[in-house]
């Protein structure tokens, strides 16, 4: 049954059904209209900017596209889409994998909050009022530019602050400062039934805990405070490459989990590995880019990666068909933008493209021996299993002893279910933008890593909502991966605050 009719026949409008979608948003266009809420019509350019999403593979149509301004054009907005029985859903940068931004399926109200975007440092307490609608880079320049400050967060700068703070939210500060959320200070939120509450450490606690980690299921967040941090002074951008054969990718992932988890890696060095099959760069075997982001002096650096790249370069395989040099002292605004588009690495690059693909999340600890041998195995034939797709793993080390995720931050803070874990994945799938993606292939094939891993770990892996994965699942399902611990509680507090589910999609905490 579509969503539409469900809601028609919950409503008991089942013999209605002839109503149909067009009066349906007809209905929630004119309740728009009369509450004089900004909106774009179907048809217009506008309204296809709306829906469009960074993910070329999940395209939806909403019934109505609401633009606003203010808050309360916000509450109006809601209360339109709960009269007329339509899911709401708010959109701020629109760069979930799943579309949920714009539904996660046909048939919703798109508040889209791409005006409410300001960015304001208080001089005296550093502290921040910004709009959910602001991009990630537009948020750091802003930040610069009003005293040098700046927050912990992601990479991309055009990623929406709402949907990525609400969730998450790491980068190349995370080991060293915590997650985007762990810099909220006050949310305000526009409810179910249209009030506006706002949630801290004093006022609506509880919600204020359900907001940092699973925010998009409780409200539209409009205004945001964020403590600051003053910009650290010199970052060592690193890029060490190798191409390894099996035997290589075996020890060097040894190698990359001892150090990521030893105390020998102090809070200030933000590492990762980007892993994909060399053919890509015209090399046999697969590549393994350690790369990441030392906030210090280039000596302090040098001294603390060398247990790793010590051990990495005696595996051999080092790549050195990249034509730059493998670390660069940079200051905080250029780390930002080299780290995002690897200019370092290849160049300045273009535009940030859209993609279409697939990409799914895991959390894991260090892996076990037979683990890391049988993945090894799975990668380095990946080549051949996925000879026509582009394949690319992010793997995050963004846990371990001395990470603030831990040691600044009680693992109850927020409703963010993974601080103790070692490693964030981020595994992508992709075609060419003006090709399909071949879902029934590339889904199965990308999952078979983490249920390769699952199997020989014998456990239940978390999963990443900043890194939305529709192929787990609704609510529940997808709820326990996300949320793993969390999840009643949210449960608990989705029923006290949205109880008639005036906010969802496919994704977000159930009411069961
Ligand atoms: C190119 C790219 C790079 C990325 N890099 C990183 C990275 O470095 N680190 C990282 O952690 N993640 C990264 N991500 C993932 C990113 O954090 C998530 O996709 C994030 O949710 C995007 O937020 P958005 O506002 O752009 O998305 P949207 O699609 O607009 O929103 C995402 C979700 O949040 C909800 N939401 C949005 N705004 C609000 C609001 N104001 N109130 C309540 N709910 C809201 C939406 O309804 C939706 O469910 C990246 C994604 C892409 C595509
Ligand atoms: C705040 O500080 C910034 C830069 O430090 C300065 O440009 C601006 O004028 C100051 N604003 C006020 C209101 O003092
Ligand atoms: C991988 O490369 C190393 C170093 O060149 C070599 O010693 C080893 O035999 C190779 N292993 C395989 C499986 O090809
Ligand atoms: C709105 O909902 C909240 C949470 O359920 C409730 O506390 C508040 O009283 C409601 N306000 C109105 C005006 O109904």
């Amino acid at each position: 049954m579509s969503p539409l009719l469900s809601i028609l026949v919950a409503l008991g409008l089942g013999a209605q059904q002839c109503l149909g979608s067009a009066s349906l948003s007809d209905r929630v266009i004119q309740c728009l209209t009369t509450a004089d809420v900004p909106q774009a019509l179907p048809g217009t350019s506008e309204f296809d900017k709306s829906r469009s999403p960074h993910n070329l593979r999940e395209q939806f149509t909403p019934l109505a596209v609401a633009l606003p301004t203010t808050v309360s054009h916000v509450q109006a907005a809601v209360a339109c889409g709960r009269k007329n029985g339509v899911k709401v859903n708010p959109r701020s940068g629109g760069h979930n994998y799943g579309s949920h931004g714009i539904g996660g399926e046909d048939g919703h109200l798109v508040v889209d909050l791409r005006f409410m975007n300001d960015v304001k440092v208080d001089n005296c307490t550093h502290i921040a009022t910004v709009g959910p609608g602001a991009k990630l880079g537009n948020l750091a320049l802003a930040l610069d530019a009003q005293g040098k400050r700046s927050i912990p967060h992601g990479l991309c700068p055009k990623v929406g602050v709402g949907g990525h703070v609400l969730h998450g939210g790491w980068g190349y500060s995370t080991h060293n400062h915590g997650l985007f959320l762990d810099y909220l200070e006050e949310v305000q939120l526009v409810t179910a039934n249209s009030s506006v509450v706002t949630a801290s450490a004093t006022k609506n606690p509880q919600l204020f805990w359900a907001l940092r980690g699973a925010g998009m299921s409780f409200g539209i967040a409009t205004r945001f405070k964020f403590r600051t941090l003053p910009q650290p002074e010199e970052i060592q951008l690193f890029y060490i490459p190798f191409i390894w054969n099996l035997t290589q990718a075996q020890a060097g992932w040894r190698a990359f989990q001892d150090y990521a988890a030893s105390k020998a890696r102090p809070k200030e060095m933000n590492f990762r590995v980007v892993i994909s099959s060399g053919s890509f760069l015209g090399a046999e075997g697969t590549i393994f880019l350690f790369e990441g982001a030392y906030h210090g002096s280039r000596a302090d650096y040098d001294r603390v990666i060398k247990p790793f790249r010590d051990a990495a370069i005696a595996l051999g395989g080092y790549a050195d068909m990249l034509q730059y040099p493998e670390v660069t002292a940079v200051n905080y605004m250029d780390s930002l933008l080299y780290a995002n588009n690897n200019a370092l690495l290849f160049g300045p690059a273009g535009a940030e493209p859209l993609e279409s693909g697939f990409y799914k999340s895991m959390l894991t600890d260090k892996l076990s021996g037979p683990t890391v041998d049988a993945l090894m195995t799975a990668v380095s034939n990946a080549g051949q299993t996925n000879p026509s797709r582009f394949w690319l793993w992010i793997v995050s080390a963004i846990g371990g002893p001395n990470s603030a995720l831990t040691t600044m931050f009680p693992a109850s803070s927020t409703s963010y279910s993974h601080r103790s874990s070692l490693l964030l994945w981020e595994l992508g799938d992709t075609v060419g933008t003006t090709e399909t993606y071949p879902s029934d292939v590339g889904i199965p094939w990308t999952n078979q890593f983490v249920d390769l891993v699952e199997k020989k770990e014998g456990k239940t892996l978390g999963m990443y909502y900043n890194y939305a994965d529709p192929s787990i699942g609704d609510h529940g399902k997808a709820g326990r991966r996300y949320w793993p611990g969390n999840y009643d509680r949210l449960v608990a507090l989705k029923r006290a605050w949205d109880g008639e589910g005036v906010f969802e999609n496919p994704q977000t905490v159930g009411r069961r």
